[in-house]
């Protein structure tokens, strides 16, 4: 365990005492630790409950992390020392490894993100610096509260706060989940595009019980939706070309990533795009062919195999890659036979499939994009 003490610990300023001076006007936030997101909510209050139903509130709840989890447990793995950093940070540093108190339990909560001080992405077991039950940091200059110390930050608008978790080697040395760098390396970075320009929009709201009601009044959505229109905007299909020859059509699609700030799919490799290409006959409608493309990501072992139980991530050796990096577009040919003279309609569209091998029963499906196009017979 000796060679495990290091992310728990490393980082972590602990300001023990702290609080004592600041004690009376911050009655409810606890000064040398965490404060529950419960207690935020109470002034926070939409904040809150946008946080809530979110992905980041359930990081270590729900139920297919919690099996990933169980099974890895179960092979021995130390599961504890491998997940929790992310799914529910701040068990590392208070040393609840257990998530026996609520607040663990609530994985990636508010005071966690809210108490980062700085994040080296190259430290892969422990890039977060966190100043426990010190200032509350976000993007506002000039923001002032009684109810605790604000401390201005412009980490909380850059994308380096996300890549510390967004971004993970597994113990094989191998990146599977590649979210931050999929964004480096595009043009975003130079635009001043960050990961919270399109994940924590404004929407309508109140900052705090406190702040009234003013018209108009925004604040940054941390619901992280997944949204068709999102997906809808990010992704497009042309229509496709078709060159018509004597027996045989050759069929060209692109599909463009437009819009997401990553490679799509992005983020865990339980998610991908399908491309299907129908031609059918303009008169009788049968079917003349079909063909599909997959863009994924997928985690072999050594010997090559997909792995694609959650647990098995871990042991990852190599990948297999084909999704469709920021801004490209990338372009299929598909050739069909067909009797010569016919029209045809060829028909293309591109779904967004996420499922679970745990939990295959909530697959979750999206018609991203649909398109036709005739051509005639000679
Ligand atoms: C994943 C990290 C993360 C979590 C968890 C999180 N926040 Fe935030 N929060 C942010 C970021 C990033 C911003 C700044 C977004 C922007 O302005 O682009 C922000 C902004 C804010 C703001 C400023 C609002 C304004 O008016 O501009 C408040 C207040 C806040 N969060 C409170 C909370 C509370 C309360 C919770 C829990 C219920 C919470 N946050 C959970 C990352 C987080
Ligand atoms: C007693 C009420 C109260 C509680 C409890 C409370 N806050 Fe605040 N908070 C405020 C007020 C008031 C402001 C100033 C709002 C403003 O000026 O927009 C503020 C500001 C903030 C800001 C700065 C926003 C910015 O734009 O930079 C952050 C971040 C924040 N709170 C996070 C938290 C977190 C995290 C918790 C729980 C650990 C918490 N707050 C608990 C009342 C509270
Ligand atoms: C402490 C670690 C941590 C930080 C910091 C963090 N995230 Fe996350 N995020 C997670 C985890 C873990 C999940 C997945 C939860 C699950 O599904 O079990 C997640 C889920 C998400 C999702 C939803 C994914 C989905 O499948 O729907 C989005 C979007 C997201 N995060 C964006 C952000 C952005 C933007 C930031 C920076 C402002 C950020 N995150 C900061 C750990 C983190
Ligand atoms: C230009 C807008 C844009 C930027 C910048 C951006 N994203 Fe996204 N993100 C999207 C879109 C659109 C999707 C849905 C399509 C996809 O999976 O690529 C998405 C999907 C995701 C998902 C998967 C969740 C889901 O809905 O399935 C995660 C996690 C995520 N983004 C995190 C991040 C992080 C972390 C950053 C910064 C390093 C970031 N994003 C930057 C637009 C953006
Ligand atoms: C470096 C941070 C990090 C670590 C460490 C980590 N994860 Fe995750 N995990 C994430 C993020 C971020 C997501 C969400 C990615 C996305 O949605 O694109 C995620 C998503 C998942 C999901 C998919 C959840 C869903 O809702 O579909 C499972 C399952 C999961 N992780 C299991 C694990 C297990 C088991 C471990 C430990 C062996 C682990 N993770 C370690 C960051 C991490």
């Amino acid at each position: 365990m000796a060679g495990h003490i290091g992310w728990w610990g490393l980082g972590v300023l602990i300001l023990l005492g702290a609080g004592t001076a600041r004690a009376a006007e911050t009655p409810h936030l606890n000064p040398s630790g965490f404060t529950s997101s419960q207690v935020c909510g109470t002034c926070h209050q939409d904040i809150f409950a946008m946080w809530k139903g979110s992905k980041h509130a359930r990081a270590f709840e729900n139920p297919i992390f919690a099996a990933a989890y169980r099974d890895l447990q179960r092979e021995g793995g130390d599961a504890r020392r491998l997940c929790l950093r992310c799914h529910a940070p701040i068990a590392g540093i208070t040393g609840d490894l257990e998530a026996q108190q609520i607040i663990t339990r609530e994985g990636v909560t508010c005071d966690f993100c809210h108490s980062v001080a700085g994040v080296a992405i190259r430290d892969t077991d422990s890039p977060f610096v966190v100043e426990v039950g010190g200032p509350k940091r976000g993007p506002k200059v000039g923001a002032s509260s009684a109810a605790h110390a604000i401390q201005p930050s412009i980490l909380h608008k850059s994308s380096r706060l996300c890549g510390g978790c967004h971004e993970f080697r597994n113990p094989e040395g191998l990146t599977t989940i590649s979210t931050f760098s999929e964004w480096r390396a595009s043009s975003y970075p130079a635009e001043l595009r960050a990961c919270q320009d399109c994940h924590f929009l404004p929407v309508n709201g109140r900052s705090t019980v406190q702040t009234g009601n003013p018209v108009g009044s925004r604040i940054p959505d941390h619901r992280l939706q997944r949204s068709q229109e999102q997906l809808r905007d990010a992704v497009k299909l042309d229509v496709p070309q078709v060159i018509r020859e004597a027996d045989r059509a050759v069929v060209r699609v692109a599909i463009r990533n437009t819009g997401s700030g990553h490679a799509v799919p992005t983020g865990h490799p339980s998610r991908r795009l399908l491309l299907k290409v129908e031609v059918r006959s303009a008169g009788s409608g049968s079917i003349l062919g079909e063909a599909t493309r997959t863009y994924q990501k997928q985690l072999l072992d050594g010997s090559g195999r997909v792995l694609v139980r959650d647990a098995e991530l871990m042991r990852a050796r190599n990948v297999s890659d084909n999704r469709i990096a920021p801004h490209e577009v990338r372009t299929e040919t598909f050739t069909f036979s067909i009797p010569p003279g016919e029209a045809v309609r060829v028909h293309a569209e591109v779904e967004y499939l996420y499922r679970s091998p745990i939990l295959a029963r909530q697959e979750w499906r999206v018609l991203v994009s649909r398109q036709e196009t005739t051509v005639p017979g000679h």
